[in-house]
């Protein structure tokens, strides 16, 4: 069996759900057989590792770890879930303060064992926040952090889908930009059900597989996305794993290979009109990390993402307040690499 890369990936929380199925993940996809997996809790680690060894992939280097410096040293990819998961009632904001402590202690272990990381994915929530905290204490390029920002995207594909009884590769073009959290932007120009633009459904001049959607069913629709972490944690009594594994494992095939990820990602933005927030965009995943683009959206969602801005501009000043990262003005001081 042959991998992508050969190259070392650190994967953190790896006893956790969605770090163990992310282990899977790369080894079963050929993505990567070079795994170092860490996790504070030992057993519940070593029980991982375990079952990893068991699957028998040929040709698997995965090695398991509670010394996070040991786990990241000379690290290309750096792939972290470790954190709280959401319980159910939670926001991923009510995690903010333990998680946004976690990133920032990844951020100087970054920066003290892989400085030369080629692509870091920050799952773990609010992965805008625990993105952003990761990335001003890595002394890491901009480019070279990211967060998966994709389920939100995703989980709009599949309700369009069931809603126009399609198959789900058959909607294509779905985008939701700004937080991942309760606020986000869903912007529809770009969407596709079964080659028809999700615009002219909306608005009564076309159907898609002999199927309209009124303005409620779109409510019900923007509703179910909007709650589909919930949902899942409702349902199955725990926070989503396969899903956020899968997606991690498709970002470092698309850093590592020509392969296009074609879902939005978290990017640390700067200028106008939004500035110093790690955020979904349109974005490209390559070689060189990641790439931002500004959305073109109608008034209302362009509205939708000025909201979520607005709603991450205030988790980052919470962040900021609690002393996990400095103001903004010292942000250049703490990581060089991020100058406005
Ligand atoms: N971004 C997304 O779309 C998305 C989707 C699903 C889950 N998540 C988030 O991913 C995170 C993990 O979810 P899970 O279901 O795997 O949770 P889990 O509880 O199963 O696993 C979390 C793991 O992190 C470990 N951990 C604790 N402190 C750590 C530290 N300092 N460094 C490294 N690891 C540490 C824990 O020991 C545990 O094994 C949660 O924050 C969850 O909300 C994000």
């Amino acid at each position: 069996m042959t991998y992508l890369t050969n190259d070392k990936v650190a994967v953190m929380g790896a006893a956790g759900a969605v770090g163990s199925n992310l282990v899977q993940a790369l080894l079963a996809t050929g993505t990567a057989n070079t795994i170092a997996m860490f996790d504070p809790f030992e057993e519940g680690l070593e029980g991982a590792a375990e079952e990893i060894y068991h699957c028998a992939f040929p040709d698997a280097h995965v090695t398991w770890t509670t010394d996070a410096a040991g786990a990241l040293a000379d690290a290309a990819y750096v792939l972290s879930s470790g954190g709280a998961p959401r319980r159910e009632g939670m926001t991923r904001e009510d995690l903010l303060r333990g998680n946004a402590e976690i990133a920032a202690q990844l951020g100087r272990d970054i920066k003290a064992n892989a400085p030369d990381a080629r692509l870091v994915v920050i799952v773990f929530n609010p992965a805008d926040v625990t993105g952003l905290v990761t990335l001003v204490h890595s002394g890491l390029a901009p480019q070279r952090v990211t967060t998966l920002a994709a389920l939100d995207s995703t989980r709009l594909q599949t309700r369009l889908a069931q809603h126009f009884g399609v198959p789900q590769h058959l909607v294509q073009g779905c985008r939701t930009y700004g937080g991942h959290g309760q606020e986000m932007a869903l912007y529809k120009g770009a969407t596709r059900v079964d080659g028809v633009p999700l615009n002219d459904i909306v608005n009564g001049s076309a159907l898609a597989n002999g199927v309209g959607l009124t303005a409620e069913d779109w409510q019900e629709i923007r509703q179910r996305v909007l709650g589909g972490g919930a949902r899942i944690i409702e349902l199955r009594g725990r926070s989503s794993f396969q899903s956020p594994a899968h997606l991690t494992a498709m970002m470092v095939r698309a850093t590592c290979s020509a392969e296009e990820f074609d879902w939005p990602c978290g990017a640390y933005v700067t200028g106008t009109p939004y500035t110093h927030v790690m955020m979904a965009m349109p974005t490209t995943l390559g070689p060189e990390g990641v790439s931002w683009s500004l959305p073109e959206g109608d008034a209302a969602e362009q509205a939708e993402l000025d909201a979520a801005y607005a709603h991450l501009q205030h988790m980052r000043d919470e962040t900021i307040e609690m002393g996990l990262i400095p103001p903004v003005p010292e942000w250049e001081s703490a990581n060089p690499r991020l100058t406005s």
